[in-house]
């Protein structure tokens, strides 16, 4: 994984990386008198969308938070339609993930979940591991304080040797999406303002975008409008402005039109 700490990324406009948690389903149903269900229904067909249009505007890998370490804290029956909405999800849209060329991943601690959800993760994975469209990760039973713990177990279990000292490249590779670069954009729907134990390691030079839009509302047009604020940032990963490539206080990204990947 290109470390932001060790090295600068090449400047894009077309972030590479988008990392978003997809908040607020409960609410978009409350707001309509449905069951909160029928915002987690709804939300994955808003799933659909932002994989088309992160396909559309050259993406490289679109990472998802489904369902964190702490979603377990929820009623039993919200908690088993997530993962029976999971199972279908799975069933009726890795073809056609496959077709469209997405490399379809899933990230956490799959240990928990029901060994048919699990063999279904697996099997779309070694399905579509050839492909190289678009990079999609779904973080499921995903914490970030879980993936830098796993990481350092793994580690010092293959290298012993290390228990006295290690550096980030050591640890990197062990890390949950070791091999991806790091999200350059980071999308919060739902209007909380935090990171509920998403890539807690990863997120360290992340661009942040919240936005009020409810999970199931969030469609390309939303999409476009986080890639038009990261546009306008100026990413300096501890450099001044001035020594920016461009010159003093000209942004690295100018805000144009998002359409064209590049
Ligand atoms: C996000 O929507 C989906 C999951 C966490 C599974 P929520 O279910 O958290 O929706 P709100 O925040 O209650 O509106
Ligand atoms: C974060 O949403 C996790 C996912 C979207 C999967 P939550 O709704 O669980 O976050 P908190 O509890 O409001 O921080
Ligand atoms: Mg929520």
């Amino acid at each position: 994984m290109a470390s932001t700490t060790l090295e600068i990324p090449e400047a894009r406009r077309i972030p590479r990386h988008i990392a978003i948690i997809m908040d607020g389903n409960g609410r978009w149903a409350k707001q309509r008198f449905f069951p909160r269900i029928a915002g987690h229904r709804r939300g994955v067909e808003a799933v659909r969308n932002v994989v088309r249009a992160c396909i559309e505007r050259g993406v490289d890998y679109l990472t998802l938070f489904a369902f964190s370490s702490e979603n377990w804290r929820r009623p039993p029956d919200e908690v088993s339609f997530l993962m029976q909405l999971f199972v279908s999800a799975l069933e009726q849209e890795v073809e056609k993930l496959h077709e469209n060329g997405v490399r379809f991943r899933v990230i956490g601690e799959l240990d928990r979940f029901e060994p048919k959800l699990t063999r279904l993760i697996r099997e779309a994975e070694a399905r579509t591991s050839k492909n190289r469209k678009l990079n999609l990760t779904i973080a499921a039973n995903y914490g970030g304080r879980w993936d830098i713990l796993q990481a350092v177990t793994r580690m010092l279990r293959e290298r012993p040797e290390l228990a006295s000292g290690f550096s980030e490249r050591d640890l990197t590779p062990y890390l949950a999406l070791g091999d991806a670069p790091e999200p350059d954009l980071f999308i919060r729907t739902g209007g909380e303002q935090r990171i509920s134990n998403f890539m807690l390691w990863q997120l360290a030079y992340t661009e942040l975008y919240f936005t009020d839009v409810l999970w199931p509302d969030f469609d390309a047009a939303v999409l476009d409008r986080a890639i038009v604020s990261y546009q306008q940032r100026e990413r300096r990963f501890g450099r001044t402005s001035e020594q920016l490539p461009g010159g003093a206080g000209v942004p690295v990204y100018q805000a144009q039109d998002v359409g064209d990947a590049g």
